[in-house]
């Protein structure tokens, strides 16, 4: 079996533990088989492999933490924080708007946190119901119920939205992934993207037409990754995405998104290099391109530095007249080997800072967003990779905690657009 296969064999079984954990109350001590098995895999040891791991997960099982039920009123220290103390406002004073990933199932069940992102953010994207397997159940049709109601209830609240994705590797449906040559998949790429980009026009701010594409470990000469779109158009799928996507809304700003470009390692300085080279490319070859997604799912205690890799990519993306957007800000604490929770918000925080010290220095960024909103629901506890160093500890990664009060690491986000002087 190939590790890829085996990964999501593994992520499966996972999740088959995560809803037995569910149903038997969300204990987090609660063992089960898919539980069991997933802590005794070694660290993932990329980027890469977290995606890989957690691409069949329905993504309203957040994790198999309890943190008891979500919050009835917004708690004093939300409250203290929204208007003008609001991370939209001071984002919208540094010429930067705000946003944040949200699973669309929190949005229609929990008004709290409807509140919560209506005072805090400018723009909201959906983690998973804009993808191919939450779209198309079959070949032949597409269920809009949840991307629906995000669209509708962003317009209610004078929010924008971004669009995510059209193309990803790890978002192809099973009768996609299986059909063997049943389908003229060019066409359907076409259609897919004529029908969805479609829906939405004129309402979009941005989509990511085209995700993780790049993988230089895959071997192929241009650096991109060997995968289902790949293997059955070959690599002017790229292409033939943005210039279908141009037509079908030319007023979304068109985006390409990719992870593992942040830090001063010899992988990141890779994977830059390639993703410039494939950007570089598309422009001789006259394809639309507007933006350029840079996720930012960074860690806490990295042994890598953020600096001159991110800041000179910033710069090529800047001066080859695009604009880039920070799509996916989380900080992993996972490597973090103290349980101290203060001293972990205070390192988490400071990683958001640094972080954001270094991206937001250039003009050409426009816009921040988070991946998630408060530790409730955040994919870092989710699937077999991402917390297998702390196995029975949440992770806390995001602006707000549990209780949808703000941490360390919202006021470090502000001030990181407070410092922002351009
Ligand atoms: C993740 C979602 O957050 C998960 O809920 C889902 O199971 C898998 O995908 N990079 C991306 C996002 O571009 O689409 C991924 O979202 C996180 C990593």
């Amino acid at each position: 079996m190939s590790t890829r296969r085996q990964l999501l064999v593994q992520s499966l079984q996972a999740y088959v533990g995560l809803a037995v954990s569910s149903l038997t109350g969300g204990l987090f001590a609660t063992a089960t088989p898919g539980l069991a098995q997933t802590q005794q895999k070694p660290p993932a040891s990329s980027a890469d492999e977290m995606t890989v791991n957690s691409a069949p997960h329905p993504d309203h099982v957040y994790s198999h933490y309890d943190f008891g039920p979500a919050p009835t009123v917004l708690p004093p220290e939300a409250l203290a924080v929204k208007g003008r103390h609001s991370l939209k406002k001071h984002a919208q004073h540094h010429a930067l708007t705000a946003g944040a990933a949200v699973v669309v199932h929190a949005v229609q069940t929990d008004p709290v946190f409807q509140q919560l992102i209506a005072d805090q953010y400018d723009m909201l994207v959906p983690t998973s119901e804009l993808k191919w397997r939450a779209l198309r159940p079959s070949a032949t049709t597409y269920d809009f119920a949840a991307s629906d109601a995000l669209f509708a209830f962003a317009a209610r609240h004078h929010m924008r939205m971004r669009g995510h994705t059209l193309v990803w590797h790890n978002s192809v449906p099973d009768w996609l992934q299986n059909s063997a040559g049943k389908y003229n998949v060019r066409q359907l790429l076409v259609d897919h993207i004529q029908t969805v980009m479609g829906r939405y026009r004129g309402r979009v701010h941005s989509w990511d037409v085209v995700n993780e594409a790049v993988l230089p470990k895959d071997g192929q000469p241009n650096g991109l990754r060997k995968s289902f779109w790949y293997d059955a158009i070959g690599p002017g799928y790229i292409d033939l995405a943005f210039q279908t996507a141009r037509e079908a809304d030319p007023h979304a700003k068109l985006t390409y998104n990719d992870y593992g470009v942040e830090y001063d390692s010899d992988e990141d300085s890779e994977r830059r290099k390639v993703i410039l080279a494939l950007l570089r490319g598309m422009q001789q070859r006259k394809v639309p391109l507007d933006a350029v997604g840079i996720q930012s799912h960074i860690k806490a205690g990295s042994p890598y530095a953020v600096g001159k890799g991110l800041t000179d990519y910033i710069e090529s993306l800047r001066t080859m007249g695009l604009e880039v957007y920070l799509t996916e800000m989380d900080v992993n604490e996972d490597d973090l080997t103290y349980n101290d929770v203060q001293r972990r918000d205070h390192t988490v925080a400071e990683t958001y800072r640094q972080y954001l010290d270094v991206a937001l220095a250039n003009p050409a960024v426009k816009l921040m967003l988070t991946w998630g909103v408060s530790d409730r629901r955040t994919w870092l506890n989710n699937g077999p990779t991402h917390h297998r160093k702390q196995p029975n500890r949440p992770q806390r990664s995001l602006p707000f905690d549990s209780g949808y009060r703000p941490v360390q690491a919202f006021f470090a986000i502000r001030d990181s657009f407070d410092n922002r002087k351009l």
